[in-house]
């Protein structure tokens, strides 16, 4: 059975994708800054499902820390068959006013480690043909959103880069799936501050199970780009179709406080 990689495993969609390939019968390498969490899983894990679970604690949004997590894992003599670039976080409020330290460390984590993870490891998949990564997009990648303005530019960095890279190594037995969840139950609305914008809905939000579930059938089955939900299906088709100035329009009005 293969084994994934899982960044941001701790919690949320990360934790949810992790159980998803041990449910399988796969090994797991969990990556995260909470290490006595991932160590809890490994120790139910392990003896549930009677797979593998490695654990790693690190912080992602450090440079270099792609490198000493692919030189870790080498060093542990595993070989990565599926990589899921999770692990990312977002900031609430007006640009301006933003932590630019934080701001900063979000580009490391969302598009940085992202970018050279991806690297590191497509090098080897590409070396014996199969290989699957995932990188967690949103449907903040399809339009900017006021509010969220950094995030959503990770995000659509993050969708751009995943598609044209599939298109280079899919003909080589590797797959790239931007997963794009909309508005998910997990930490990340409290790591971001926004409770109280209107989008953070929790009658209409999807939960990280869900979100997982689908996203890791997608990868499965090396689709590009997947979109959780029908409702943002359709949105993120009609973005497409709107003038921008309508879409900024409506997209500043559900970040706005309620
Ligand atoms: N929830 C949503 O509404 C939503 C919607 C669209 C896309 N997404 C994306 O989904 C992905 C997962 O987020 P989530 O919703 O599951 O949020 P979450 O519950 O806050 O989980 C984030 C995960 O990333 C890890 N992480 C954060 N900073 C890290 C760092 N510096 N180094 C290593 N790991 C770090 C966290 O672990 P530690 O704290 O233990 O390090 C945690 O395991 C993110 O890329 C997010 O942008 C979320």
């Amino acid at each position: 059975m293969s084994t994934a990689l899982i960044t941001g495993a701790s919690g949320g969609i990360g934790y949810e994708l992790a159980l998803e390939h041990v449910r399988r019968g796969g090994d797991v390498i969990l990556v995260a800054r909470r290490e006595e969490k991932l160590r809890e899983y490994k120790a139910k894990w392990e003896s549930t499902y009677g797979v593998n679970v490695h654990v790693i604690g690190m912080d992602l949004a450090q440079r270099g820390s792609a490198q000493e997590l692919h030189d870790a894992v080498s060093a542990k003599g595993l070989t990565v068959d599926i990589l899921i670039n999770n692990a990312g976080f977002g900031q609430y409020g007006l640009f301006e006013e933003s932590d630019l330290d934080r701001a900063m460390q979000m580009l490391e984590l969302n598009i940085v480690t992202l970018t050279a993870l991806t690297r590191l490891f497509v090098v080897d998949m590409v070396r014996r043909r199969s290989g699957r990564i995932m990188n967690v997009a949103s449907t903040a990648s399809f339009q900017p959103v006021p509010l969220m303005t950094l995030y959503a530019a990770t995000k659509a960095f993050v969708l751009s880069f995943s598609e044209a890279l599939n298109n280079e190594v899919s003909d080589r037995g590797v797959t790239v799936t931007a997963l794009c969840p909309g508005p998910t139950t997990s930490g990340f609305q409290d790591v971001a501050a926004m409770h109280e914008a209107r989008m953070v809905d929790r009658r209409l939000m999807a939960t990280s199970a869900d979100v997982a579930r689908f996203g890791y059938d997608a990868m499965m089955r090396g689709k590009p780009v997947a979109v959780h939900g029908l409702l943002n299906r359709i949105t993120t088709f009609l973005v497409r179709l709107t003038p921008r100035s309508i879409i900024l329009y409506i997209g500043r009005m559900i970040a706005e406080k309620r």
